[in-house]
């Protein structure tokens, strides 16, 4: 049977997080330079982007560049920056013909000029778009999301605007990047490693782990689909028992 009839149509994840994790011992493994790994994995991004739009996920979420990536030696940095560039160059036209909105999260300050320009140029020009959202995770920790919001919270209490009293979990989703994105679903990390590496640590509560040895670049729509089919296997309890769900 054809994999993608496996896959329930009413049960999909909302919100699908990937960890892209693998690049480096990609290339190594084949006797290149990890840049080889990271333009490589630019393919399996766009697999990934048109199959979830395809089988009507509503939001992917790619992790790209964490806050502790820009520790790593300065050309690797320089080269990811310039393969996201020209990737959002590329990218543009096939995200308005499946009508697709990009954000992106994170301290997207820090993040070269022309990374910056480029995304948000590629933001604005698919802001109406609504088939799906994609969402970068770009200089994105989690920790550091949770601290800005930590800040702007206490910033309002003390100007009287919230009172803290009043503060729960939906003023706190209002203080994160992902303010307009539902929880994670299904959290998918490539590569074999099973950590979370800082990436939405408060999104993925109740989040369906996902972990395969696949290095990025190797990853398919197939691997998604069968990422997703293992995921509609699990039951989501949500603290409660099983005979409460059904
Ligand atoms: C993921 O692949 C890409 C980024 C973190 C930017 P890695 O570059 O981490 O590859 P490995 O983990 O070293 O193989
Ligand atoms: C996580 O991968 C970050 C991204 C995929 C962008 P890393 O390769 O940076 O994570 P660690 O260092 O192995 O935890
Ligand atoms: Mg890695």
């Amino acid at each position: 049977m054809d994999i993608l009839n496996r896959i329930k149509s009413k049960t999909l994840p909302r919100h699908v997080a990937i960890i892209m994790d693998g690049n480096g011992r990609w290339a190594k493994q084949k006797g290149m330079l990890r840049s080889f790994g990271h333009e490589n994995g630019t393919k399996a991004v766009k697999e990934v982007v048109e199959a979830s739009a395809e089988l009507g996920i509503k939001h992917l979420t790619l992790y790209a560049f964490s806050t502790e990536n820009w520790k790593r030696p300065r050309l690797e940095v320089e080269t990811l920056m310039k393969l996201l560039v020209s990737s959002l160059r590329k990218e543009i036209k096939s995200l308005q013909d499946n009508n697709i909105k990009l954000t992106a999260i994170g301290n997207l300050k820090a993040l070269p000029n022309k990374v910056y320009h480029e995304l948000h140029e590629v933001m604005n020009a698919t802001k109406s778009n609504h088939h799906m959202t994609l969402t970068l995770a770009l200089s994105y920790g989690s920790r550091e999301e949770l601290l800005n919001c930590v800040k702007e919270i206490s910033f309002k209490v003390k100007k009287d605007i919230i009172s803290p009293e009043k503060i729960d979990e939906s003023i706190i989703n209002e203080h994160l990047y992902t303010r307009n994105l539902p929880d994670v679903d299904l959290l998918i990390r490539t590569s074999g490693e099973k950590r979370v590496s800082n990436f939405l640590l408060w999104q993925i509560a109740y989040a369906e782990l996902y972990f395969t040895n696949t290095l990025w670049p190797d990853f398919t729509k197939q691997h998604l689909y069968e990422s997703i089919i293992e995921y509609q296997k699990r039951e989501r309890r949500f603290g409660k028992t099983s005979e409460q769900l059904s």
